[in-house]
């Protein structure tokens, strides 16, 4: 795309995007099926956004047409504020992305498969080359074949590979899948310090657990629709609130709950119940709950509001994560 095209478009000024990642009604079809399902996705620039579905949700998918592999049936996009795919090259100068697995060349080493992606890309992209492995945590391992690696060091000559373009945008595909507990927490540390710089990292992923303690915001996708997005804390706001009593006789005390004036989901344990309520439910009303117990002769040992977690929010949104297609 020229200068002069870009400057004729007059309405474009890829600064002036908050998103890093903008799509409207984005579709893609595979026959019948609709892997990608009329997604308006919104991605705050500077922040680690969580792209969250069980499998075949249609992830992998959603960033390969980001990218423009394969095209999109139908909607519109920008990364970078970029339309694309009108001005897919500029826009792709500034991401680095890693799709499905990173895939390199084995009998190199991960020092001589950067060199060839470096050559590919503009001429300061070498020079990079050795801050990217300093930043990844290779440095050491950088002359060793790529086929004597780890899953976990893979991953991070991913990061590596991308970092040489000095993206503001990166998108990465399940960087979580294959690690062990001690490779995930360093690929959490490494995606936050990006995002401390003030890149904006995509990353898609079907562990809610990883989502939550690493993204600040995230989109919820099941069979290739988006169902919630926003800011963790904002979605979790929205969620309900579990309330756990301990008390005798639980089936009793599940019987007085009938002459509240709401009408709780109520789950019946052996020490107890655990009453969900919605979001924004009255103070009093906890109290009124304690006093019909208490009336009733049912004494309560406990009483606790109980924070949901992004994984019981998601189950109250959809019944089917982790489940494969
Ligand atoms: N190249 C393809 N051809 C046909 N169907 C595909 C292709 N890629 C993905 N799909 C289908 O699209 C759906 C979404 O797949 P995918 O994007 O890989 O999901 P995820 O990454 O969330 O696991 C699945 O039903 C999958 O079978
Ligand atoms: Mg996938």
């Amino acid at each position: 795309m020229s200068e002069v095209a870009l400057a004729s478009d007059a309405a474009l000024d890829p600064r002036e995007s908050p998103w890093a990642v903008e799509t409207h009604g984005l579709t893609k079809r595979f026959g019948e099926n609709v892997a990608v399902n009329d997604v308006e996705l919104l991605v705050p620039r500077g922040c680690a956004f969580g792209y969250l579905g069980p499998n075949g949700a249609g992830k992998t998918t959603l960033i390969r047409v980001l990218l423009g592999l394969p095209q999109a049936d139908a909607g519109t996009m920008s990364l970078l504020g970029f339309p694309v795919p009108r001005y897919r090259d500029r826009a792709l100068a500034r991401v680095g992305a890693i799709v499905d697995e990173p895939r390199f060349h084995g009998h190199l080493t991960g020092r001589q498969n950067l060199l060839i992606l470096a050559a590919a890309r503009e001429p300061v992209a070498r020079g990079r080359i050795d801050s990217a492995l300093e930043r990844v945590g290779m440095a050491q391992r950088a002359n060793e074949r790529v086929s004597k690696y780890s899953m976990g060091m893979r991953q991070r000559l991913g990061v590596a590979a991308c970092l040489i373009g000095d993206p503001q945008l990166l998108i990465l595909d399940e960087p979580m899948n294959g690690l062990d507990p001690a490779g995930m927490h360093e690929m959490r540390d490494m995606i936050q310090s990006l995002v401390a710089e003030g890149r904006t990292v995509v990353l898609s992923s079907h562990l809610l657990d990883e989502v939550e303690r690493t993204c600040d915001a995230v989109a919820i996708v099941d069979r290739g629709r988006v169902i919630r997005q926003g800011p963790i804390s904002q979605l979790l706001a929205g969620a309900s609130i579990a309330l756990e009593i301990d008390c005798a006789e639980p089936s009793r005390a599940d019987q007085l709950l009938g002459r509240l004036t709401i009408d709780p989901v109520v789950e019946v344990g052996e020490q107890g119940l655990t009453i969900a309520l919605p979001a924004g439910t009255l103070r009093d009303v906890v109290a009124e709950i304690n006093r019909v117990l208490v009336e009733g002769n049912v004494p309560v040992y406990r009483l606790q509001e109980v924070q949901v977690s992004l994984e019981s929010w998601f189950l109250q949104v959809t019944s089917r994560l982790g489940v494969d297609e």
